[in-house]
């Protein structure tokens, strides 16, 4: 039973400041000057993708905003104007979500027939929108003449994980944030501090590896380190989250890439059979590989054209073997033209191997007009090879 007072871990640990945003150090830093320059614009959108901290810092702006003495970005969070906002009571921080009430008028009713009111007690009336994109086309259309000129009391905040989705002439009155995917170090980070806080023992690798799951986004990473606490109470340990996941471990995953690199037909099948006999996910061991993969690509760009990244994690005897740029690329070009058939479910595990051979296939080949490249600068650099039959070159010293 859950006691009246439990949080899930992803709400108790929702950031109350622009210094506990993690990993967006690009919004906050701008938003944050845009505060102390007194440059506060009057429509401002959050773009990014889910769980990545878009409505929490759409509410630590408005607490900047509406904080007493302010707009400052040093609020203090116990200020009762910054939690009456965190609270969402705040009269005048209006949350609207769009996905909910997408017909116009929702939008007449909580927005448009009320931004000409003064604030009830803050200094702005502040609307945050999220989800916006799901707003009905005339639901934008009534919004556009106030998002141009709004009373000066007015701020909007826009959040949305799907801003194609947006009319142009909306996206062109607001300006503008990115906020990305979190990186999986912050991630460990910011989990290690909750799990010292909360008094869990959890392994670097579990972290490692709940991050991996989490695809850079904070919230889900949360949720799943909470499921974990609950399947496992106060010791979290890799295997434990392998288990419940269905993951592969990270050196199971770098051994299979090794096998790839090294063209290990024998190897990659015998992998494959030991984590289809384990019940292990498929379809997120292929997203596992196609990661490692792409780190060594972009080793192999970085270093001027190889990388030995791969064969280096072979686990095999020898020494690692390198692998081109083109290599890699068209072995990673194997792995995500086979995704379709192996997230289709039917004969996964057949359809996994075949996509990882042919992904081999495909990155050990050579391309046609590479080939013709270097035949070309063969040629170039030894004339005798273009006059053959002549030999008079040779002859000359
Ligand atoms: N950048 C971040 N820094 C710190 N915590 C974060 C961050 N992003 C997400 N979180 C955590 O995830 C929870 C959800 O974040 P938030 O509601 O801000 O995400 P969102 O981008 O609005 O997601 P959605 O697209 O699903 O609405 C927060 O309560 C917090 O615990
Ligand atoms: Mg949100």
């Amino acid at each position: 039973m859950s006691s009246p007072g439990y949080q899930v871990i992803a709400r108790k640990w929702r950031p109350q400041t622009f210094d506990d945003v993690v990993g967006q150090d690009h919004v906050v830093r701008t938003l944050k000057n845009a505060i102390a320059r007194g440059r506060i614009a009057h429509a401002y959108l959050l773009v990014g993708p889910r769980g990545t901290g878009k409505t929490s810092t759409a509410r630590i702006f408005a607490k900047a905003l509406n904080c007493t003495g302010g707009p400052k970005a040093d609020f203090d969070v116990n200020d009762p104007a910054c939690r009456s906002i965190a609270d969402g009571t705040h009269l005048d921080v209006i949350e609207f979500d769009a996905a909910s009430n997408t017909q116009v008028d929702k939008i007449r009713e909580a927005i448009l027939d009320s931004v000409a009111y003064a604030p009830a007690s803050a200094k702005f009336k502040i609307y945050i929108i999220d989800e916006v994109h799901m707003l009905s086309p005339g639901s934008f259309n009534a919004l556009l003449k106030t998002l141009e000129e709004p009373p000066p009391h007015v701020k909007f905040v826009f959040a949305t994980t799907d801003p194609q989705k947006m009319p142009l002439t909306v996206i062109s009155r607001c300006q503008r944030f990115d906020l990305k995917p979190i990186p999986a170090e912050l991630i460990v980070d910011r989990l290690k501090k909750i799990a010292q806080a909360e008094k869990i023992k959890v392994t670097d690798a579990a972290l490692a590896c709940i991050a991996r799951m989490a695809d850079g986004g904070l919230r889900d990473a949360q949720s799943i380190f909470d499921q974990m606490i609950s399947f496992c109470g106060n010791e979290i340990a890799e295997p434990d989250v392998l288990d419940v996941y269905g993951l592969v471990a990270a050196e199971k995953v770098a051994e299979l890439a090794g096998a790839l690199a090294a063209g290990d037909h024998r190897k990659i099948v015998a992998i494959v059979d030991d984590c289809d006999a384990n019940g292990r996910d498929l379809v997120r061991l292929l997203a596992d590989l196609q990661a490692l993969v792409r780190t060594a690509l972009l080793d192999a760009i970085a270093k001027g054209g190889r990388s030995e990244l791969l064969g280096a994690s072979a686990g095999s005897t020898g020494s690692p073997q390198a692998m081109t740029t083109e290599q890699i690329t068209r072995l990673l070009d194997g792995l995500r033209e086979g995704e379709g058939s192996v997230k289709l479910g039917l004969a996964e595990k057949i359809n996994f191997e075949v996509t990882l051979l042919k992904a081999v296939e495909a990155s050990r080949s050579r391309a046609i007009d590479s080939l013709i490249k270097e035949l070309a600068a063969l040629a170039d650099e030894s004339p005798a090879v273009t006059a053959a039959g002549d030999g008079s070159e040779k002859k000359k010293d």
